[in-house]
């Protein structure tokens, strides 16, 4: 059965110093279901464990005695100010970490000077996500599009209204929903309304889990040409999220796209699917022109500061953080500020050592970096 998270089995926040700390204490105290919701993966993990391992292939080549007393981590995404070059990924059904959900992620982030990047699945409703933030302060959407596309037209006709979304990430890593055994494992007779707004009563009947019950409006029949139909619908700035190769990130450059999100989904798409780091890698070496055509972010095993850092040498804008973000809802809005904050010191530590003092000029500066590894 799916039970709340039970707060005296939780570490104090304070205890927790880095990100994976954040997951270690959700396996500890979440409810079996959220963890093997959020903690897993498609199939046999690969990818998944290739993202994190490979970010530890790339090695920095410091610069020393450069006056590192004063440094700055900020950016601009999207035409947004932030202060760290970071977005929390977009995760359905935060609910299942905490009570706050995705309230807690908007109010951390703009805490932070960092941006939440809130789901089509969210628990919440886009109106109540706005509102745990300042006013004026920015958010990204993650579309879905719906297989009823009249849904996703009413959705982007409410965003023309809502002057704090500053861009849309369609994600197209995720045609179906891919197999997440931990999930399908876990059978519960809970309904997803406990965790998701405006959902009907589905529940878990054919063993298909939280995530491919969430998932089953998802549209598969979209294709290329639905960017210019999307395009028709909305003068948001367009992300696509997902792109795992190359070729892809050109054909988004020429539909016109603002952007792309380097990212196969944290591992819960198509198993053995590269690291996202290398796909990057793939993007300097067959399309350097696209980084600066549009803007290039990557997700999927982002763990240190430090490799924010490599990803912004490497010429990406901004870079997602998924999990351990999910995982701090379990502490509320201040688990989300901490586990900010963890990023923010580790990032400006690895900057000052690394001998950089402004980040945004040394966007795509390989100078920094020996990728022999890779
Ligand atoms: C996700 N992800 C995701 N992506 C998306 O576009 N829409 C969504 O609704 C979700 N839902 C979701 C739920 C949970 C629990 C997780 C862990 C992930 C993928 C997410 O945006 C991101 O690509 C990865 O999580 C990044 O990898 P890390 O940082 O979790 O390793």
């Amino acid at each position: 059965t799916v039970s709340e998270p039970d707060p005296n089995e939780r570490p104090p926040l304070s205890s927790l110093i880095n990100m994976d700390d954040f997951e270690k204490a959700f396996a500890k105290s979440g409810s079996q279901k959220a963890n093997a919701y959020i903690s897993g993966a498609s199939n046999d993990l690969l990818t998944y464990n290739a993202n994190k391992a490979f970010w530890q292939k790339l090695w920095f080549r410091p610069r020393i005695m450069r006056n590192v007393s004063t440094i700055s981590t900020k950016m601009t995404m999207l035409g947004c100010d932030v202060l760290m070059p970071v977005w929390i990924c977009p995760m359905g059904i935060a609910k299942t970490a905490g009570p706050e959900g995705e309230t807690a992620l908007g109010a951390g982030a703009a805490a932070s000077g960092i941006i939440h990047c809130m789901s089509t699945t969210a628990s919440y409703g886009v109106e109540d996500i706005l509102a745990s933030a300042p006013k004026t302060y920015p958010f990204f959407f993650q579309l879905y599009v719906d297989k009823q596309r009249q849904k996703t037209e009413a959705m982007l006709k409410k965003f023309e209204t809502m002057d704090q979304i500053k861009a849309l990430f369609i994600t197209v890593d995720l045609a179906v929903v891919s197999k997440r055994e931990a999930d399908e494992r876990i059978r519960t007779q809970e309904p997803t309304s406990v965790y998701m707004s405006g959902q009907k009563n589905k529940v878990d009947k054919k063993g298909g889990g939280l995530a491919r019950t969430t998932g089953s409006f998802i549209d598969w029949a979209l294709s290329w040409e639905d960017l210019a139909w999307v395009r028709k619908h909305s003068t948001l700035p367009i992300v696509v999220k997902g792109i795992q190769s190359a070729a892809d990130a050109k054909l988004a450059l020429q539909m016109g796209c603002q952007g792309i999100v380097v990212s196969n989904h944290g591992g819960r798409a198509l198993d053995s699917a590269p690291a996202s780091i290398l796909v990057l890698l793939e993007l300097r070496r067959d399309c350097p022109e696209i980084f600066d055509k549009m803007e290039v972010h990557i997700d999927g095993g982002v763990r240190r500061g430090s490799d924010i850092l490599k990803a912004i040498l490497l010429g990406a804008r901004g870079v997602g953080v998924g999990r351990p973000f999910q995982c701090s809802v379990m502490y509320d809005t201040e688990g989300v500020e901490s586990a900010a904050a963890i990023l923010q010191d580790e990032l400006e530590t690895a900057m000052r050592l690394c001998g950089v003092t402004n980040l945004d000029a040394v966007r795509g500066d390989l100078s920094y970096l020996n990728t022999s590894e890779l």
